[in-house]
């Protein structure tokens, strides 16, 4: 891979910050969103409720939530989004009560979201599964009261989630253990340029005085951390040189520091950086997933399919979701020497890879497969294409315009799969 690549905006900041206009009495601007399925579909769900959302062009949303008449998110839209759980959140902020739809299954082991729940409960609200597919939290008072809740597990989505219903709520909700993502400290300048008084986002305590008021604004998401880590993989991988514009480098340290440790040479610039994988022989390395600012675990199939590339034993650590490894047996379709056990996958790298049909098991499983893919000598057909489009904007474009020969093809049954975030 050889030139530049333009980042786009942050999914898992985006599908957050557009439910959080809910909580907002004024109509807002968000730039720098990006154009993925997971935009589409939130953006669907919010004029399913009454929103007025509409494109003001490629990345920017104009979002009226003024006319939200309802605080029942109960369709088949939102079932088909792991996401769809920050509505929750919102909406208790904004009416005191909610009724969301989960998502049916869940792709890399259980995804339990008690801490959210824990959370809202601790607000004043009472919460209940329904028919085991409809979470209702109710606040019989109509009112959330601040309080201080300590997270069980560092959770990014019951930060965010708890951070929404406590902007609104009465007084101070202080929240221990806090998750210190990018995307939380996107989210809490967010509501905080609407008027919120949120402190100590980046850090693990968060304190929230809620507000009464939340005015429009118009607000830019951060880039996509992981969009760039993908690509700086695929660099890396190809033993290319490549320039990654629109980031925080800062936001990338834990990925570039590996990418150094294999003898990956990385450049900091203000917004960009470069890999340059040209010069020597790479070295193996262990990765462990962690929560920020630990190594990403929505960069470690790209990152697994990276260290197939390099001759020795890497060992990946995945020590944030249970089971994130169903990439695994699609990467042994290709000849990779991968052998999982427990939350360890062991890489006997360097071995010969071969063409083969492939599938996207998820978002970040199909990024891996092209991530493997481009250091093949043949043609990988890559099926459930569906996946990667949920999370990376112009996927095709930008792998071609860095030298990458790739195109999309349509099959049928491509989009008969239920799509989960
Ligand atoms: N957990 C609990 N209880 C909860 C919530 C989480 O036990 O109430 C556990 C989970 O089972 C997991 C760990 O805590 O083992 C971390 O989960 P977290 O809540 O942080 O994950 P999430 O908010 O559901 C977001 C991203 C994921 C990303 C994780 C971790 C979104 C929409 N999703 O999920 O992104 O892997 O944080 O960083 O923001 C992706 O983009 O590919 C993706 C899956």
């Amino acid at each position: 891979m050889f030139g530049e690549v333009n980042i786009s905006g942050a999914k898992n900041a985006a599908v957050a910050i557009i439910p959080a206009v809910i909580l907002c009495d004024e109509p807002c601007q968000i730039d720098n969103i990006p154009n993925i399925s997971d935009v589409s579909l939130i953006s669907r769900i919010l004029q399913q409720m009454g929103a007025n959302v509409r494109r003001i062009n490629k990345s920017s949303l104009y979002i009226d939530p003024t006319h939200i008449n309802t605080c029942n998110a109960v369709t088949e839209l939102v079932s088909r989004m792991r996401a769809s759980y920050y509505l929750l959140g919102a909406l208790l902020g904004r009416c005191g009560k909610a009724k969301v739809a989960l998502p049916g299954g869940c792709n890399f082991g259980v995804r339990p979201i008690d801490q959210h729940l824990k959370g809202f409960e601790a607000l004043g609200a009472k919460t209940q599964l329904v028919d085991g597919a409809i979470i209702e939290a109710v606040c019989e008072s109509g009112q959330l009261f601040g309080t201080h809740i300590y997270l069980d597990v560092v959770s990014v989505g019951a930060t965010m989630n708890i951070m929404l219903a406590a902007s609104k709520a009465k007084g101070q909700t202080i929240i221990e253990n806090a998750a210190k993502e990018p995307h939380i400290v996107d989210l809490a300048n967010f509501l905080n340029s609407m008027g919120a008084d949120i402190r100590g986002a980046g850090t693990d305590v968060i304190k929230i005085r809620g507000v009464g008021y939340l005015h429009g604004v118009t607000y830019s998401i951060i880039p996509d951390q992981i969009e760039a880590g993908t690509y700086m993989c695929a660099a890396a991988a190809t033993r290319g040189c490549i320039t990654v514009n629109n980031i925080t480098p800062k936001h990338l340290e834990s990925i570039s520091a590996k990418l150094r440790e294999m003898g990956v040479k990385i450049t900091e610039y203000d917004e960009a950086l470069k890999v340059d994988a040209t010069a020597a022989p790479l070295k193996r390395c262990n990765i462990k997933t962690m929560p920020h600012p630990g190594f990403p675990t929505d960069c470690q199939p790209q990152f697994a399919a990276l260290l197939m590339s390099v001759p020795g034993t890497s060992i990946v650590n995945e020590n944030v979701w249970d089971n994130r490894y169903q990439y695994v047996r699609e990467l042994i379709r290709m000849g990779a020497h991968i052998s999982v056990e427990g939350r360890l996958a062991i890489i006997e790298g360097g071995s010969p890879l071969t063409a083969a049909p492939v599938k996207a098991t998820d978002l970040r499983a199909g990024a891996a497969m092209i991530v493997a893919a481009l250091q093949i000598n043949g043609t990988t057909e890559i099926s459930s294409i569906q996946y990667i489009e949920r999370g990376y904007e112009n996927v095709v474009e930008k792998f071609r315009a860095i030298g990458a020969d790739i195109k999309k093809v349509y099959f049928t049954g491509d989009n008969e799969e239920e799509l989960r975030a």
